[in-house]
């Protein structure tokens, strides 16, 4: 049997061929889970799971995209019907920059972690238990005052991701007496494919560093540390909460 903080368990995580995603589930693996590595990129979420096999950890891959309700039902099917139960969920696929339309950011980014939270809940219930997680963002908090960029994050991001927080409190009470624990992520500016178009852009790059107390870009592997606390018994005591993980841009 694997050992580690999450030896035993079984792991679906969303968005999971980039990023955070990837890191969180490169680490899951490690500890000792069993991974579904699930991306709308059925490429990129299968060479993360083979990069986990090769790792001598468990893991297998498929597409889902999150905006549809029915490929999030299917995607913890899978998940069942591969290993018999789902332990932890982490609802992170999400969108960001100007290229997407309020609505496709609304789909992904609020509705994708509303139907993860709704038929997640529904099989750990069923199955006496588990542990959801949900990749917010300090965007979930603040909204962001960049001069001469109105809107700052962008206004979807900024709704979806306050939504995210109001549902990681609802989903938290409605699994409480059911020992399913729903938390949420809010990570700061952190290095992935998410921010190219930031980085492209070495003025927004320099303010975005500059407003981190810390004085640097996050590591998707520092988000996935907290992905792990939340996802694994030691925070047994926690449910409807949030961890911030910004570097203390929000602490301002
Ligand atoms: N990078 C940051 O600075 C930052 C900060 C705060 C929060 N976040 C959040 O972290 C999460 C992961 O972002 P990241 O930075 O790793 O980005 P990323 O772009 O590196 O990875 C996102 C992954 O999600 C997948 N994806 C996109 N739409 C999808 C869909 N509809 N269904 C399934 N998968 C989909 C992409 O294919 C990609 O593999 C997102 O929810 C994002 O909003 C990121």
């Amino acid at each position: 049997m694997a050992e580690g903080r999450l030896a035993g368990k079984n792991a679906l995580v969303t968005g999971a061929g980039s990023g955070i995603g990837k890191a969180i589930s490169v680490l899951f693996g490690r500890e000792g889970a069993k991974v579904m590595a699930a991306d709308i990129n059925e490429e990129a979420a299968s060479s993360v799971a083979a990069q986990i096999e090769d790792s001598g950890d468990e893991a297998r891959s498929l597409r889902a995209d999150t905006s549809s309700e029915d490929e999030v039902r299917a995607a913890i099917g899978a998940v069942v019907d591969a290993w018999g139960r789902i332990d932890i969920l982490v609802n992170n696929a999400g969108i960001g920059g100007q290229q997407y339309t309020w609505d496709q950011v609304i789909a992904v980014n609020q509705s994708g972690v509303f139907y993860g939270c709704l038929h997640g809940l529904a099989q750990m219930q069923k199955q006496g238990g588990g542990a959801i997680v949900n990749t917010a963002s300090m965007a979930g908090l603040i909204g962001a005052f960049v001069p001469g960029f109105p809107g700052g994050f962008g206004y979807a991001y900024i709704a979806a991701k306050h939504g995210v927080l109001g549902l990681t409190k609802q989903f938290g009470l409605d699994g409480a007496p059911h020992n399913v624990r729903v938390n949420a992520i809010c990570p700061g500016w952190i290095d992935t494919p998410l921010i190219a178009p930031l980085k492209e852009a070495q003025p927004m790059l320099d303010w975005a560093v500059q407003n981190t107390p810390m004085g640097r870009l996050g590591r998707a592997e520092e988000i996935a540390k907290a992905a792990l606390f939340l996802a694994s018994d030691d925070s047994s005591f926690m449910t409807g909460a949030y961890l911030v993980v910004d570097g203390g841009y929000t602490a301002r």
